[in-house]
């Protein structure tokens, strides 16, 4: 099969990786990719924005399957565009994708459906948001309708940093059209999780599920990133707690989107808050989570190329066995992300961490300068190993994280470390 990968970041290096093993797989062309998927892709210049010139691109490669990575062209319709063009692709359609796109959307999407989440309401209005906020109490989280690179929800300790989040949504506008509209939840307890099913319309088969690690700093402090590191399996997340989310959360989602003319295709991606009351979703995705995305495709048995095959067929989609090993992935990032950061600093020592048993580093912002690589973005490497146990690839992450050397870098020392210790005792 000739396939077409969208994406140019850490998940697409991953999804590339996973794909190039897949006995089917004839060529495999990544837009625009970086130097890591140049290992397994031909990687072309089309931006992941420019619609016509993946189309464009798809069309000239006969691609027989199209997988989009990010968030942003799914929203925008890049799956639509493709499908009208007769093109089986991995990933849903715009209205569908809204899931992820607008919060306001899936919010009153699981409050007619009675899909668990926290209590919330939706306005335009910042009188009357603050109003909700004194009714609500705190803690409480704001967030913006529209997509913000994964800084749109700001938790509120305090009601005067409740009205700042407003203000900073709606008065100053520092999100953009994105803050016109915010949503005012419940802060919900518990442990956080990733959750990813596979959708082909009304059928659905669960993933994996993953942990991902938001803020900046060890012990979860300092602002929230794209994610710095992830690991699987997560412990306590079990096969019954599997089917629960798979008939109490996604089972039913899915079921709506259909019942309201927006089927869903693609891998849903549920990130779960496991609360004293049962699981309830903290929002809703419409591609893989990154870096979940590294942490559950390394250890993964079962080929991948088929299941996206099936689930953008629509045909009957086998439920893939779970992975029996566990993976770690460990971000490194650019000095001061994930404010702002310099790019073009030399990176050394790649190769060497790829030395370590069961590693792969996927390349999340890299570039190539004369022959050598360099950064050029925010999340730079995600080193990714997988080994008997989350222990053991934790330890095998960090061997390999230390052979990296880049000015600034910086990383998380306690990826996976405090469920590593809680399974232990
Ligand atoms: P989101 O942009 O909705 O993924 O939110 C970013 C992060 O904020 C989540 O991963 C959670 O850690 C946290 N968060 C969002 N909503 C809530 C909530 N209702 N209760 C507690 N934490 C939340
Ligand atoms: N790692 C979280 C996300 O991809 O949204």
């Amino acid at each position: 099969m000739n396939l077409l990968v969208v994406g140019g970041g850490g998940r697409e290096h991953a999804l590339c990786w996973k794909l190039a093993q897949s006995p089917r797989l004839t060529r495999l062309v990544a837009a625009p990719g970086n130097p890591g998927m140049a290992r397994h892709a031909a990687c072309v210049a089309v931006s992941v924005d420019d619609h016509d010139g993946v189309v464009r691109l798809a069309e000239r490669e006969r691609a027989d399957l199209v997988v989009v990575g990010p968030e942003v062209p799914l929203v925008a319709g890049l799956a639509d565009r493709l499908r009208d063009k007769g093109f089986a692709v991995f990933g849903p359609g715009a209205r569908a994708a809204a899931i992820e796109g607008s919060k306001a959307f899936s919010k009153d999407l699981m409050a007619r459906h009675g899909i668990p989440t926290a209590r919330f309401d939706t306005f335009d209005d910042p009188a009357r948001a603050r109003r909700f906020c004194r009714e609500l109490g705190t803690p409480l989280v704001i967030k913006t309708d529209g997509l913000a690179a994964g800084k749109g929800a700001m938790i509120c300790r305090t009601l005067p940093e409740a009205d700042d989040a407003i203000a900073a949504c709606m008065e100053r506008r520092d999100f953009g059209v994105a803050g016109a509209r915010v949503i005012v939840e419940e802060f919900l307890h518990g442990d956080e999780v990733s959750f990813f099913a596979l959708v082909s319309g009304r059928r659905a088969v669960p993933l994996a599920a993953a942990e991902d690690h938001k803020a900046v700093f060890d012990g979860d402090r300092g602002p929230n990133t794209g994610g710095m590191g992830a690991f699987t399996p997560v412990f306590g997340f079990d096969a019954a707690m599997r089917e629960r989310v798979m008939t109490t959360i996604v089972e039913p989602t899915i079921a709506a989107l259909a019942d309201e003319g927006a089927p869903y295709s693609g891998v849903l991606f549920v990130q779960l808050m496991l609360t004293a009351d049962g699981p309830k979703i903290v929002e809703f995705n419409c591609r893989f989570g990154d870096p979940e995305c590294q942490a559950i495709l390394a250890p993964m048995d079962a080929d991948l190329l088929p299941l996206l095959d099936a689930v953008a067929r629509g045909a009957p989609l086998p439920a893939p066995e779970p992975a029996t090993r566990a993976a770690v992935c460990v971000v490194v990032a650019s000095g001061g992300y994930p404010g702002r950061y310099p790019t073009g600093v030399p990176i050394d020592g790649i190769d060497e961490a790829e030395r370590v048993p069961g590693v792969v580093v996927f390349h999340a912002g890299t570039a190539l300068r004369d022959g050598r690589s360099v950064t050029a973005g925010g999340r730079v490497l995600g080193v990714t190993a997988t080994a008997d146990g989350v222990p053991a690839a934790i330890e095998a992450a960090y061997a390999a994280a230390a052979r990296i050397r880049f000015d600034g870098m910086h990383y998380r020392r306690d990826i996976g470390r405090r469920k590593a210790a809680q399974e232990a005792s």
